[in-house]
């Protein structure tokens, strides 16, 4: 057989090139590409010789099937990200930043599962194994029987995990840096990555046992190289956080057994991270209330409710082109928000700066924010406080119109628990709860929330002719 010829792979994207170039065409990115040799990689198998094909059993959609069997860690929040827990037989990554506490996660789920009776091996790439002891032992878990082994080998890790009874979850951390002698690539290319991973899906698909897969992701918020791994496994969770704050959050990107909008929210503390079975007291835990220029938002997490405030910061600029600040919210939609303002509201902010922050590093992408952002600029800028037992949502539309957003009777329900006697909310809200004593009020558009919170029209420099 004649030799090959070497390919060029781009290492963010996957594409294959004939020859080298700067530039990547499929994902436009500089220096990805890397030479590979294209017999390593999946299915090339470690003979190398094409085999002919064996015929399988055809079958139909009917049929005995086992209702994906789960293994419950116990850790509510994890469970939750999950869809009520790892499923056997499946493959799930897990994404984030180093440092956000991957490891520490996944060292807690061993151990409560190994109190459960599992069998659990953990296979640490990164650490050696007196490293990851230690962490056991700040975990309280040095005390159970999660089997360990530090390896980065491919064909090594498969034969361990194969040995005696089989594993009921086996964690490798981190899949970038596995390794395979199939494959020809140098470690931690994505031919390299590709191969470790999927080995690993076959052994887990094969034995039924649940793999636990851990991947670092790159500043620019991909997994290294292996974006490409996303589509293999079963179910995708991120890991995420803001390393000044102490809160994390997985969230769950793709998932073949359960749901894909549901968030688990831990605290890392100095014993591990513990479970946040209502963030909402988390995100308002040190509110001052009486402040101008902050709003609730009642929020929504897939099916859980979130209550956090928006703080806004209005004040006279001293620049030519005043500034527009946005932590923990998209700065686009800021800039319609002030520009619905001005235009429909007649408020004039092309003087000022204009600050907004997301208490407690916390990041909002629905647009039912707006009303809450609106309020909490409206505030500032008047300088009037809001009413502080008051949460707020509703998206507002390019004509100041506030329209309804889904979810109310939850949002409401959750605003009452935590204390809350009122909403500004659509006035078109279809679902109120039922019951429950609170002060709805509705609002129309956007001139109606200013004048409710501003009232005079002074106070938000009009000019005089509006008084
Ligand atoms: P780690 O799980 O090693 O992160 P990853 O595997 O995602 O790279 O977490 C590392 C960070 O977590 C580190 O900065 C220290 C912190 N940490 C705590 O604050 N408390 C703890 O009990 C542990 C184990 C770690
Ligand atoms: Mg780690």
């Amino acid at each position: 057989m004649a030799k090959p010829k070497t390919q060029f792979v781009c290492q963010n994207c996957g594409t294959v090139h004939n020859r080298w170039a700067g530039k990547c065409d499929g994902c436009g990115e500089w220096n990805t590409i890397v030479e590979e040799d294209p017999m390593g990689g999946i299915g090339s198998g470690p003979g190398k010789v094409p085999k002919k094909g064996r015929a399988v059993a055809l079958t139909t959609l009917s049929g005995e099937t086992e209702h994906a069997p789960r293994v419950h860690t116990g850790i509510s929040e994890l469970d939750r990200a999950t869809g009520g827990g790892f499923v056997r037989g499946s493959a799930v990554l897990i994404g984030g930043d180093p440092g956000i506490g991957k490891s520490t996660l996944l060292m807690q789920a061993a151990a409560a599962l190994a109190r459960q009776g599992h069998k659990i091996i953990y296979v640490s790439g990164e650490e050696a194994v007196a490293q990851v002891r230690l962490r056991a032992q700040r975990l309280d878990a040095a005390d159970t029987d999660v089997l360990l082994a530090a390896e980065t080998n491919v064909e090594d890790i498969l034969a361990t995990i194969a040995e005696g009874k089989r594993p009921d979850l086996v964690i490798i951390d981190s899949i970038q840096t596995l390794w395979s002698d199939t494959a020809d690539a140098a470690p931690g290319t994505v031919t390299q990555v590709r191969t470790g991973v999927q080995a690993m899906i076959r052994f887990a698909k094969q034995t039924g046992a649940a793999m636990v897969l851990v991947g670092h992701v790159t500043k620019e918020g991909q997994i290294a190289g292996p974006r490409v791994v996303e589509h293999m496994v079963d179910a995708v969770l991120y890991f995420e956080g803001d390393r000044g704050h102490h809160y994390r959050i997985l969230r769950t990107v793709k998932n073949r057994f359960g749901p894909t909008d549901e968030i688990g929210v831990f605290e890392m503390s100095d014993k591990g991270l513990r479970e946040v079975t209502n963030p909402s007291e988390l995100f308002l835990g040190e509110r001052n209330s009486k402040s101008p220029g902050a709003a609730v938002f009642a929020g929504m997490e897939g099916t859980r409710p979130v209550l956090v405030e928006v703080q806004a910061l209005v004040a006279p600029t001293s620049l030519g082109t005043p500034r527009r600040a946005v932590v923990g919210w998209d700065s686009s939609r800021l800039s319609m928000i002030l520009a619905v303002l001005e235009a429909h509201c007649g408020v004039r902010l092309g003087q000022h700066d204009v600050y907004l922050n997301v208490a407690g590093g916390y990041r909002i992408s629905e647009p039912a924010a707006d009303l809450a952002v609106a309020s909490a600029l409206v505030s500032s800028l008047a300088n009037v406080p809001l009413p502080a037992d008051f949460v707020y949502f509703g998206e507002i539309s390019l004509s100041g119109a506030v329209r309804p957003v889904s979810q109310t009777a939850q949002r409401l329900k959750e605003a009452e628990k935590l204390g809350f006697a009122g909403a500004m909310l659509p006035a078109s809200s279809a679902e109120m709860p039922k019951g429950g004593n609170g002060r709805w009020t509705k609002i129309e558009d956007l001139p109606d929330l200013v004048s409710r919170i501003a009232g005079s029209s002074k106070k938000l420099g009009k000019g005089s002719e509006d008084d």
